[in-house]
């Protein structure tokens, strides 16, 4: 593993150039309308490491919508408040379906494959509404503190087109309320959910607020502790196995890293005692994922010598 990054910046520039123009493949995200707006061939990337350096290249320091991504951090925030609970309501294993998909949550009685399907983060948002008094305002708190960036902020007009099409997060979280798994009324729990998908945050901020998933759930650049050793440890598991949707395996397979994609097209990959990577490019995969995010995230793996395994 390279410790050294004073040639990274080069690197993650040649690296990005290199693999830009295959965003032509993908399809930017357009079932939230407002998604479909950006702009297809912007690009970004970064690296924080747990020594304290931030390397970017491209558009790493535009904010875009990290949707999916924030499925991570209302995790960390519902295992802190519910503890071991948490884990009769939701499981922890791959769903081998869409991330939207409804069909299992009906057979397997309205409890969730994992938290980051939506089932996952409906589930997850409940709990966050049910045990917050201003959930909203601790989701967006909780990005400020760990980006060390009070700029952070949510993009109504995301979260305006998220709720106008949210048909298919609703009939979820009616489906898991009618198995009495759902605590909340339900237009607060899909408000809560919408408004943390909306959250707006570049390459630079999202790896930078990561880096306790890196770090034995501490902080490293304050040393505060985000979460346990243990919840870091099952965070970083449920990533390898469910973090890239129906393409975790794949992504396991040739890279080798916990990660979580969105379908802003950002996706974020966790190097354990070294740092965290986050790519950023709008045109996603039919799995949903960034197709030059993907591509990205591969290279500076490799190149580093980055796989757990
Ligand atoms: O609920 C949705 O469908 C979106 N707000 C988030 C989905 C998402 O990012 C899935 N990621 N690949």
């Amino acid at each position: 593993m390279i410790k050294d990054i004073s040639d990274l910046k080069a690197k993650l520039e040649h690296i990005l150039i290199s693999n830009q123009g295959c965003f032509k493949s993908g399809k930017v995200a357009n079932y939230i309308p407002a998604l479909a707006e950006v702009p297809g061939d912007l690009a970004g990337v970064a690296v924080a490491t747990i020594d304290g350096k931030l390397v970017s290249a491209g558009n790493g320091d535009l904010p875009f919508s990290i949707q999916s991504i924030s499925k991570v951090f209302g995790l960390v925030l519902a295992m802190n408040r519910l503890g071991d609970e948490l884990w009769q309501r939701v499981h922890m294993e791959p769903s081998g379906q869409p991330f939207n998909s409804i069909i299992q949550l009906e057979w397997e009685k309205g409890i969730p494959r994992n938290p980051v399907i939506n089932a996952g983060a409906l589930l997850v948002s409940d709990v966050l509404v049910s045990h917050y008094s201003a959930s909203k305002l601790s989701f967006v708190n909780f990005m400020r503190t760990l980006a060390n960036d009070d700029s952070i902020h949510i993009d109504h007009a995301v979260y305006e087109s998220e709720l106008e099409h949210g048909s298919r997060n609703a009939a979820l979280a009616y489906l898991m309320k009618s198995f009495g798994n759902i605590e909340a009324p339900i237009p607060e729990v899909l408000s809560h959910y919408f408004t943390q998908c909306s959250v707006a945050m570049s390459c630079e901020q999202l790896a930078r607020s990561l880096l306790f998933l890196a770090n034995k759930g501490k902080d490293p650049i304050n040393n505060q502790t985000i979460c346990s050793r243990k919840d870091t440890h099952r965070v970083n598991a449920i990533l390898s196995t469910s973090g890239m949707y129906d393409q975790s395996g794949e992504f396991a397979f040739s890279v080798g890293l916990p990660a979580k994609s969105g379908v802003g097209g950002g996706i974020v990959a966790i190097v354990p005692n070294y740092g965290v990577i986050c790519a950023w490019s709008p045109p996603l995969n039919e799995f949903g994922n960034s197709v030059v995010g993907m591509k990205v995230v591969a290279n500076i793996a490799e190149e580093l010598g980055l796989s757990i395994y």
